[in-house]
């Protein structure tokens, strides 16, 4: 195995406020952490698909993963992203210190192949890669409720995932973030304090983090667009 693909799956979706845990809610009648794991499943350079999910979804989490050739395991998360990242870690075979691992939130179930290969082949060539894409607003620092400056957009940019590290290079990097109390919101924090660089590679706005309830709004609406898209293309 070269390259593994943890998709972290183990929040609980509280700004969506669903009934259920957000990988597992359907957008156009597939769950996201399903939508998720075909793009690794079409991404040639991905070997193996691990899925972490709260402990009560596990075998929920297999069924709905059936169609995944390339799933090696699926595991429990815990209380935070980062614990998650970690328990999916462990599940790497052993001798992988050369290999590549890709950390995606099943929350961007529009990840495509192409932004995976993408990063895989970044990450191999420095050892670290995250898709980045550029801000659109007007981006100040504030402090409390008053504007301080605005800071150079075109210095910004937006991390998503998939991220793609070594994995020696990220199990060391996590290792000093947990020594050192870190929260992680990304795993390249975790890296940059390391001083290791990490390559960029352009993101896609299609590629967003849903979220917000009208994040889900917008997910249906892209499916609904496309699939008109095809059936005019058909006439
Ligand atoms: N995640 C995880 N384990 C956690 C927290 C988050 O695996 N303890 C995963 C989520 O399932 C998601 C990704 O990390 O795929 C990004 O997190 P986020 O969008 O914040 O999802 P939730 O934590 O589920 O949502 P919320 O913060 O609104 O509760
Ligand atoms: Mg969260």
């Amino acid at each position: 195995m070269n390259t593994l693909a943890i998709l972290v799956a183990a929040g609980r979706g509280e700004r969506l406020g669903a009934d259920e845990p957000k990988a597992f809610l359907p957008i156009a009648g597939t769950a996201m952490l399903l939508r998720a794991a075909m793009a690794f499943e079409q991404a040639s350079s991905v070997e193996g698909v691990v899925a972490v999910v709260p402990s009560s979804e596990v075998e929920r989490a297999q069924e709905i993963l059936e169609p995944v050739r390339k799933l090696w395991g699926v595991t429990s998360g815990g209380p935070r992203r980062q614990d998650s990242v970690l328990a999916g870690l462990k599940l790497a075979p052993e001798d992988f210190e050369d290999g590549i691992v890709l950390v995606h939130d099943a929350a961007r179930p529009f990840v495509d192949h192409e932004l995976i290969d993408a990063v895989v082949s970044a990450a191999r060539l420095s050892g670290a890669a995250i898709p980045v894409i550029g801000l659109v607003d007007t981006v100040k620092r504030l402090e409390g409720k008053r504007v301080m400056e605005t800071l150079d957009r075109d210095t910004l940019g937006a991390a998503q995932t998939p991220q793609g590290f070594r994995y020696a290079l990220l199990a060391r990097a996590y290792e000093e973030a947990f020594r050192g109390g870190l929260t992680l919101t990304d795993e390249a924090m975790a890296v940059e304090r390391l001083g290791e660089p990490i390559e960029v590679v352009t993101g896609s706005a299609r590629n967003r983090k849903i979220t917000l309830p009208e994040d889900v709004v917008w997910a249906e609406m892209i499916l609904r667009g496309e699939r008109v898209g095809r059936s005019e293309e058909e006439k």
